[in-house]
């Protein structure tokens, strides 16, 4: 149905019209009620303000079925902070294989070759749509991944690429996987995310987790280059343990940890871990049908295997948008975000700005089933109305 004569405009909208990618929606049924119980106007490092911090930590480490021996810490800066407090921390002690197949894993590609200027670095990377040759990894150096591409869609299928016996560390940055996808821990060394996606919490906040292996790392090397304090994990040769135990490095907000703790219990209540990432391949099962039945779109990620549950990419594959000039394909999507926004029906759907032109659909566990059911007409219904506008204006 591309044919705006033919594309009825739908009756039912989604209830809740948040399918942004980050800051993502808030869980089912949130209000700012929520927030009631925020040890606002007290310290962090009150007795009380640490038991928070502490709940937090606990409660995501039990959700994330993260082994016992790992360290979860809050930082500074979102998933940002904890991944660059990661690769300064801890590469240049060996080789380092950067992966990138999307506009975040190529940010830390810049960061490991232009900031770091590490030596003895591998660049593997691939275009939208699809992943780098994962047999060509190295696991006698670091490597650095992104484990799901939120601008193109595309995650690592499963953790059976990552060498068990690696000489190096694995270090994922998990900010759109975490809670949605199975994360294999005896596979990783650093994982990193941040409150505002999978789990709909408020920015600012970053996750840091440390297997044994990585605190060893911090041990036994220094990086030559100088260490801010944000950045910092060790003093005088030891891990600063209160990292891992609720003493965040500065500030943090207790509104937003208050909100995370809404977050995870609501998670904790829906069944755990696996009825987070059950809430999500089933959003990524409605959209896919969808697809399947419709001839102006296509997954950006062509092999199902691959294909992201949480930022889910699509391409139109329309013969007439092809025929465009990529200025006006580029419009095409922006119009249907802004007409769609306009609505009410979807916010920020359009394709990240580096990706090629496209619509994202955050299918994260706090969106709804029910709500991409009715949004999918719209679509059809923005699409046929978008190429009639264009098409007359041509
Ligand atoms: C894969 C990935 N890495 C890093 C980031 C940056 O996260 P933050 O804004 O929490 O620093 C994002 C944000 O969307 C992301 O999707």
């Amino acid at each position: 149905m591309t044919d705006a004569a033919t594309t009825a405009r739908p009756a039912r909208r989604p209830k809740n019209p948040c399918f942004s990618s980050g800051p993502c929606a808030k869980r089912p049924g949130w209000t700012a009620s929520a927030l009631d119980r925020a040890l606002v106007g007290r310290s962090h490092r009150s007795g009380p303000g640490k038991d928070r911090l502490a709940d937090v930590l606990k409660r995501s480490r039990a959700l994330l079925g993260m082994p016992d021996d790992y360290r979860i810490g809050i930082v500074p800066a979102s998933d940002t902070g904890a991944v660059e407090m990661a690769l300064w921390s801890l590469l240049g002690a060996r080789g380092t294989d950067v992966l990138a197949w999307e506009s975040f894993g190529s940010g830390w590609v810049t960061d490991v070759t232009k900031q770091l200027k590490l030596k003895d670095v591998r660049v593997l990377d691939a275009p939208y749509g699809r992943l780098p040759d994962l047999a060509r990894v190295d696991w006698s150096r670091d490597v650095v991944f992104t484990w799901n591409g939120t601008t193109s869609g595309v995650r690592v299928p499963n953790g059976d690429w990552i060498a068990a016996d690696r000489e190096g560390l694995a270090i994922c940055d998990a900010t759109s996987a975490a809670f949605a996808m199975k994360l294999p821990w005896d596979r990783l060394d650093v994982v990193t995310y941040s409150w505002q996606k999978v789990m709909g919490g408020e920015a600012q906040h970053g996750v840091l987790v440390l297997s044994p292996r990585a605190v060893e790392r911090l041990l036994s090397y220094t990086p030559p280059w100088p260490m801010p304090k944000i950045f910092r994990m060790t003093s005088g040769g030891k891990l600063i343990e209160g990292i891992f135990k609720g003493e965040t490095i500065n500030t943090p907000s207790m509104v937003c940890v208050e909100d995370a703790l809404d977050g995870l219990k609501w998670g904790e209540a829906i069944g755990g871990a696996a009825a987070l990432a059950a809430r999500s391949e089933g959003n990524l099962a409605v959209i896919a049908r969808w697809v399947e039945r419709t001839p102006w779109v296509e997954f950006l990620a062509a092999d199902p295997a691959i294909r992201s549950c949480t930022s889910v990419c699509l391409s139109i594959v329309d013969p007439w948008f092809a025929a465009l000039t990529e200025d006006r394909q580029a419009s095409v999507p922006k119009k249907i975000d802004a007409l769609l926004e306009k609505e009410g029906v979807a916010y920020d759907i359009n394709g990240y700005r580096d990706a090629p032109p496209g619509l994202r659909i955050w299918a994260g566990a706090t969106v709804e089933a029910d709500d991409l059911e009715a949004l999918v007409p719209w679509l059809d219904w923005a699409f046929a109305t978008v190429k009639a506008e264009v098409a007359a204006a041509a």
